[in-house]
Formats: structure tokens, C-alpha cells, sequence
């Protein structure tokens, strides 16, 4: 059978500001013909695709993404060295996975917006959206196999078992107001502070790093990629969609309860807790603002954020221990810069 026709011709795609600001640009110019090169070896996984997939190829594969995690790839392999092709490689292979997360997730969520444009799903269906996310995992998998030794692809084979059953932890949490601090942090680390770190503990690997710095680097991105879920939690309850590029409030229509939300819970009275528990329970379309309601009136948002920037500030110590490059002040950039988004949310 052909490929069905995409449902809806996307608009031009809206840049999600994060990428369009001058701060950002500023951070990202020293590994500009990197991430040029990934965009290309991504568009060229096109060709990697049967013929009859190259429209839902293309639709990912070339998408307006932030390229967060191919940035740390550059950033963490200039802190050591300068990049390779092996370094391009990595990044697009990681970039590959985590597109494959988003359409997956995507189906879970009912996203009908991503990357400023319609979802995978929202364009072709569930059952097409669920099987080009497989497809995807798989020729991921595949680059990863064409390096001479297999420590590559068995590390991001086990990163990309630990995104999923994280995925599935947080799906087996839904609703759950009982979730404790450590359940719902263990969560983000599997489902993004994973691919986070093996950003940077492949490029130190691939850039020869001693074992401490290979660590360090690991475990910055860890913590970075924890504080960047847990801002993105907040974007979901108080961010925009057209800043955001993507759906929003979508967190909470599927019963999924981030640290705002636990937050609220935590320090409720009991009758208040009541209306928060029915109201995620019945959850109804107009259900969002009665819910920022209490989120404001037990103080969340300010809480949230000085926890993104404690997470941060453990990211910024790991890279005490790197000497000074480039590199690492790119790094240092990214954490300030996000520090900076953060704090914007409560404007
Ligand atoms: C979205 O990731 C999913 C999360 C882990 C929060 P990004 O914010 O990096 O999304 P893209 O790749 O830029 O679309
Ligand atoms: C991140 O969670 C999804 C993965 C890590 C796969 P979210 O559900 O918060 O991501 P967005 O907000 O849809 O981008
Ligand atoms: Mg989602
Ligand atoms: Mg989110």
C-alpha cells in the first residue's frame, strides 16, 4: 500500500525562541559547523529509510529541533580536544533517539504540536507514528553498530533502554499524588538526565578523556539534563505554546504529576488537596487554570525554580575539575543560559 497522504499541509514551521535568541546564537557559535554537519548527516538518514517512509523521514529527521543534546556532544568534546566526524556521528546517532522518544511520547500524550509544527501523529496516526518511532530506534541503533568497537552502540543501546523504561515508570506513576521526591527524580534522570550524560560521556570517550574527567562529564550531564526536565515540567504548567513550538498542559490532561504539582499537594490542607486529586482525576480540558490556582497559592513556581538552579549549580561543580577551554565555558554558558530561561518563567 502507498503511504497515506499527510492529513494537513504544515505551516511554516515556527522556531521555538530558545534557539532563536542572540544569547543563545552566542553560545552555540564556536560549534556552529558542527552542528551544521549534524543537520546534514541527519537529512542524509533520509536515504537510510524504504523509499515508501521518506516522507515521514523527512518530516523528523530535517524538523526544526533545538539540537540540545548534539550541542553538549560539541561542547563536552571541546572541553577536552577538538571534534571528529566520530564526534558527528555520536550526535546525530543520540539526536536519532530522541526524536524516536518524542514521536513515541508524542502518541502517549496526544501532542498534536512538536518543533513548531503538526506531530507525527497528529499528521499520519498512532499506528504509523508508533512504528516510524521503532524504525527510527532501530537505524539509530544500526549507525551506532558501524563503529569499530562496540562500546558505542552498547552505550546508547543501554541509554535508550533506560529513556523507555523511564517512560514507562512515569506512566505506572500516573495520578499518583503518593509519588515520592526520589520516584519522580529518579524518572527524569532515565528519561532525559540519561541522554544528557551519554552526550557527554561519549564525546569523552571519543576524545580520549581520563577516566575522572569522563565522570565528571557524565555526571554534569546528568544534572543538567535533570534541571531541564524540570523546567520543561514548568514550561508545560506555565509556559506558551508558541514560545514553546510544541503542546502544552499535556502533562497534567494525562495524569502525569510534575514537581509544581507534588509541590502544591505537599503543602495543602486536606480539603485542598481533595480539589486537586478530583480535578486531576476528571481532568477536563478547562481543568488548567484551576490548578494553576493552587499552584500560585502554595508558592510552587518559586520553589521549582531554585530547585532547577541547585541542579544547575551541581552541573557547574562537576566542571570544576575540567581544565579551561572553550569548551567547558560553552558549557558553563549552557547552564547559565538555562538559569536565565528559567527565571524568565516567573516573569
Ligand atoms: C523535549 O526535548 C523533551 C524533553 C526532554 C524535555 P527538547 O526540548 O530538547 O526538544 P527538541 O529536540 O528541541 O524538539
Ligand atoms: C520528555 O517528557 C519525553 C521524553 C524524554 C521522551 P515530556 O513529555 O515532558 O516531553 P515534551 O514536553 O512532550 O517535549
Ligand atoms: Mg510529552
Ligand atoms: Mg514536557
Amino acid at each position: 500500500m502507498l503511504a497515506v497522504e499527510s492529513k494537513i499541509t504544515p505551516e511554516q514551521p515556527v522556531a521555538p525562541t530558545l534557539i532563536g535568541t542572540s544569547s543563545w546564537k552566542r553560545i552555540v557559535e564556536p560549534v556552529e559547523p558542527f552542528l551544521d554537519a549534524v543537520t546534514k548527516r541527519l537529512a542524509e538518514q533520509v536515504n537510510a529509510f524504504d523509499p515508501a517512509l521518506s516522507q515521514y523521514a523527512e518530516y523528523a529527521l530535517t524538523g526544526n529541533g533545538k539540537h540540545l543534546r548534539p550541542t553538549m556532544v560539541a561542547l563536552a568534546a571541546n572541553s577536552l580536544g577538538t571534534v571528529n566526524d566520530s564526534h558527528v556521528t555520536v550526535a546525530a546517532i543520540i539526536e536519532m533517539i530522541h526524536l524516536a522518544t518524542l514521536v513515541h511520547d508524542d502518541v502517549m500524550d496526544e501532542a498534536e504540536m512538536r518543533r513548531g509544527k503538526l506531530t507525527l501523529a497528529a499528521n499520519w496516526g498512532n499506528e504509523i507514528a508508533v512504528l516510524f518511532g521503532d524504525c527510527l530506534f532501530a537505524q539509530a541503533l544500526k549507525l551506532a553498530a558501524s563503529f569499530p568497537t562496540p562500546e558505542i552502540c552498547r552505550a546508547v543501546a543501554s541509554a535508550t533502554n533506560t529513556v523507555c523504561s523511564g517512560e514507562i515508570l512515569q506512566t505506572r506513576h500516573r495520578k499518583n499524588f503518593e509519588l515520592s521526591q526520589k520516584d519522580y527524580f529518579r524518572v527524569l534522570q532515565m528519561k532525559t538526565g540519561e541522554l544528557f550524560a551519554l552526550s557527554c560521556d561519549m564525546a569523552a570517550l571519543l576524545g580520549n578523556a581520563t577516566p575522572g574527567q569522563r565522570a565528571a562529564l557524565r555526571e554534569f550531564g546528568m544534572a543538567f539534563g535533570t534541571a531541564y526536565q524540570i523546567y520543561d515540567d514548568c514550561v508545560d504548567l506555565f509556559g506558551t505554546e508558541k514560545k514553546a513550538g510544541k503542546s502544552l498542559g499535556t502533562d497534567l490532561a494525562k495524569g502525569k504529576l510534575t514537581y509544581p504539582v507534588l509541590l502544591a499537594w505537599e503543602r495543602a490542607t486536606l480539603e485542598d488537596r481533595a480539589a486537586l486529586d478530583a480535578l486531576v482525576q476528571n481532568w477536563q480540558p478547562g481543568s488548567l487554570p484551576t490548578v494553576n490556582k493552587y499552584l500560585a497559592r502554595y508558592e510552587t513556581l518559586g520553589t521549582t525554580l531554585s530547585l532547577i538552579e541547585r541542579h544547575l549549580e551541581q552541573a557547574r561543580q562537576y566542571l570544576r575539575s575540567l581544565p579551561e577551554s572553550v569548551g567547558r565555558a560553552g558549557l558553563l554558558g549552557v547552564t547559565d543560559f538555562l538559569a536565565h530561561q528559567t527565571a524568565a518563567l516567573s516573569e
